[in-house]
């Protein structure tokens, strides 16, 4: 059976405007905190990638009813009827957000049956500081084979948990199991990532108190009852800096009305330090981008919002094999979230890399070749370079590609990319409205 794939040719600099989706890492753990309630929630501003094709489908293993409506981006979901507690090795395998449920559950119902996340390409991705804080709050925690067993035989109590790294799943789980806690918890080195502040504002909506405090510390007041929501998705940050992104490696010219310039500060900063012209006004929404035809080079670490996003660090890698000049890019987030530079170098890339930093040398052209997406930000960077690279590319890995992004390739084709994605009978179809039934028909 053929394996789907994306092509992609040379193309002419990008021109126009494009919309953006909901952000995915928003909207996979607001639908995960729906678990802190019983009743009807509405979404809006839901994309339709796979990945919330399997959190809707995880919602419904667990006793949930899903309506979602994707080509209106409007999702629903009735927790009334949520009356099982495990997360299956199958979905957790899918996606790993899966995770995200354990603190909802364990709040709402003391009790959950997780298959373990493994590792993913980019690293082992452990949960080490979710289950010790769970623990630290009195959740009792058994690990039998590749299943997770956690239940909480008494009422959880509020704590002080401080986490060694601001992780963004940690925090989130951390926050939803405190909620329905006793007493007040508080979060120390909290992660405050945009996408997080919009999961808090979903908390918020359903009753819960919850404070930040500077440097990086969250405060929750457990409360007895949580209520349903309805909330709008915030845009999706990480979909706008892709389309600047592939912008200015074509050299050419893109106004995105939705994109707030103060949620990527710092990418703006090292594309203006480019040689990129950015007109944005960080108090309004709105990004304009118009490229240089001269690249520079530039350096830059990725880190913990708001550093450079470790979510751009690929794409961003594009641009700096075609600038003039010598960049270093440290990944400082996941121990091996370079693997893109293989594909790179079989285009033409000169890049060494040496443990967790790339050199980059700028040369004059790539190369179009087969290249292989190895995670959802890879198959980004690869799509860009085949936008650039003399010649055809054909990128395999397509699973990555739909994992992240709802249609971003036919926003490129309208800013004038040649792309063709050719899907497998195997991959994902693209449902235009998606009911209980058709999960099942989609094998969701
Ligand atoms: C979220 O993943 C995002 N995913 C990731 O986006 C993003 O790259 C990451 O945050 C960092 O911003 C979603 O929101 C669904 P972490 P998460 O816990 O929560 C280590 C994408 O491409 N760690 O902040 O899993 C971990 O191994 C995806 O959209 C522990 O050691 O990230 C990693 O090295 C990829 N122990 C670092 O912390 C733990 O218990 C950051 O992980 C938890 C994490």
């Amino acid at each position: 059976m053929m394996n789907g794939y994306i092509k992609i040719e040379q193309s002419p600099p990008l021109q126009g405007e494009a919309e953006l989706v909901g952000a995915k890492n928003a909207v996979l753990v607001i639908m995960a905190s729906l678990l802190l309630t019983s009743g009807k929630s509405r979404l809006m501003n839901v994309p339709c990638s796979t990945d919330v094709l399997h959190m809707i489908k995880l919602l419904k293993e667990l006793g949930a009813h899903v309506t979602f409506v994707s080509e209106e981006h409007f999702l629903e979901v009735d927790t009334t009827g949520v009356n099982r507690w495990t997360v299956s090795a199958e979905i957790m395998k899918k996606m790993r957000a899966s995770i995200l449920v354990m603190g909802s559950l364990l709040s709402r119902f003391g009790y959950c049956d997780v298959a373990l996340p493994g590792g993913c390409v980019i690293g082992e991705r452990p949960i080490d500081y979710h289950l010790k804080n769970f623990e630290k709050m009195g959740a009792l925690i058994d690990i039998n084979g590749e299943f997770l067993q956690a239940r909480t035989p008494n009422k959880l109590v509020g704590q002080r948990l401080v986490l060694a790294y601001p992780s963004v799943g940690a925090t989130e789980n951390l926050i939803m199991l405190a909620t329905l806690a006793q007493g007040t918890t508080e979060i120390i080195n909290a992660a405050l990532e945009p996408e997080v502040l919009d999961f808090i504002t979903v908390l918020k909506k359903m009753g819960a108190s919850i404070e930040i405090e500077l440097p990086a510390t969250i405060i929750v007041e457990g409360v007895n009852n949580l209520v349903p929501i309805e909330h709008t998705i915030m845009m999706d940050r990480l979909e706008a800096g892709s389309l600047l992104l592939a912008t200015a490696a074509t050299g050419g010219e893109i106004y995105l009305p939705q994109a707030q310039a103060d949620m990527l500060d710092v990418l703006l900063l090292k594309l203006e330090e480019m040689g990129h012209k950015i007109i944005a006004d960080s108090t309004k929404q709105g990004i304009r981008l118009k490229a240089t035809k001269y690249p520079r080079a530039v350096s830059f670490k990725t880190g913990p919002y708001p550093s450079f996003p470790t979510d751009l660090q690929a794409p961003m890698m594009v641009l700096q094999c075609l600038a003039s000049g010598t960049s270093v890019i440290e990944e400082t987030v996941y121990e091996n979230r370079l693997l893109h530079v293989r594909e790179l170098q079989k285009m033409g890339a000169q890049i060494q890399v040496n443990y967790n930093k790339a050199i980059i040398n700028g040369v004059e052209e790539l190369y179009g070749a087969p290249v292989i997406a190895s995670d959802i930000r890879a198959s980004c960077a690869l799509v860009i370079a085949g936008l650039v690279a003399t010649g055809k590319t054909i990128m395999t890995g397509i699973k990555h590609w739909q994992r992240g992004y709802e249609t971003l390739e036919k926003k490129l084709i309208t800013l004038g990319a040649y792309l063709h994605v050719e899907l497998s009978d195997k991959d994902q179809p693209s449902l235009t409205q998606v009911t209980d039934s058709l999960l099942e028909e989609a094998g969701v």
